[in-house]
């Protein structure tokens, strides 16, 4: 299947080194609107693009894919909306949680789902309870997620850990990110967000340290493999130095 994905999209998998993409996926609702739809009609093209997307990135040789689906910013949208995008994750894995489990994908969550609707929550661990002996794609949705809150509550279960005693004051960088939500996750290699906007919204502040950005004018829905792909060459152009100096 993954090879038959990869001559689809035209594809020489030789992306060894892009690990991990994150995407902000933006646009969903000026797409909508400049079609004459409800900005909703758009969040439901974009949560079937996620399907798409996570094919090609699969087929592209990415071993871990981490969506933003919505953020500790996006409660501030109308009722409607915002009720409208709680109700998606059902919809989604419904339609598509066989063929990810098929397709050996492992779904999990990043995010403070305890605060979202309580059938919300409960559609999203299921997904992660389905499929977590699969060693495929690591498909990553950030679901009521901030970058802001994530290393506030990191920095708070680390305190409580030492006052406990079960940690020692003065930890390192890779200690601290084991209290992060990504802690089974490698570090971003590439940043994508979508339709225009050059920003990172509160999104993976500790995660894109050295991560290379690239911000595509397509909106999500428009964002097809080829776009992926189109990316992914841009990356591989790039000159990662970590900081350090070139041999
Ligand atoms: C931001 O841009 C996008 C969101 C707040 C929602 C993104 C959600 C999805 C693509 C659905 C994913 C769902 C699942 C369950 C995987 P915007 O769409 O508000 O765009 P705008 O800036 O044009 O208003």
């Amino acid at each position: 299947m993954k090879n038959a994905n990869a001559l689809q999209y035209g594809i020489i998998c030789c992306m060894k080194n892009c690990e991990h993409v994150a995407i902000i996926m933006d646009g969903n609702g000026r797409w909508a609107t400049a079609q004459g739809l409800p900005r909703t009609a758009g969040h439901m093209a974009g949560s079937d693009n996620v399907r798409t997307i996570a094919i090609a990135a699969d087929a592209l040789g990415v071993k871990y894919l981490t969506l933003y689906a919505f953020s500790t910013e996006n409660w501030k949208r109308s009722k409607e909306e915002v009720g409208y995008l709680m109700n998606l994750p059902s919809f989604f894995f419904r339609k598509y949680m066989k063929e990810f489990l098929d397709r050996g994908f492992r779904i999990r969550m990043i995010g403070e789902l305890d605060d979202l609707p309580a059938a919300t929550a409960k559609v999203l661990r299921e997904a992660e309870e389905e499929s977590k002996k699969n060693s495929g794609l690591s498909l990553n949705i950030a679901m009521n997620y901030g970058s802001h809150r994530e290393l506030v509550l990191a920095a708070n279960a680390y305190a409580k850990d030492v006052l406990e005693g079960k940690a020692e004051l003065g930890i390192d960088e890779a200690g601290f990110e084991k209290y992060l939500m990504t802690k089974d996750f490698p570090p971003v290699d590439l940043l994508i967000r979508t339709s225009g906007e050059e920003r990172i919204s509160n999104y993976l502040l500790w995660q894109i340290a050295y991560a290379e950005l690239e911000f595509v004018p397509e909106s999500w829905p428009e964002f097809t493999p080829e776009v992926l792909k189109r990316c992914l060459d841009e990356y591989m152009t790039r000159d990662r130095r970590f900081g350090g100096v070139k041999q």
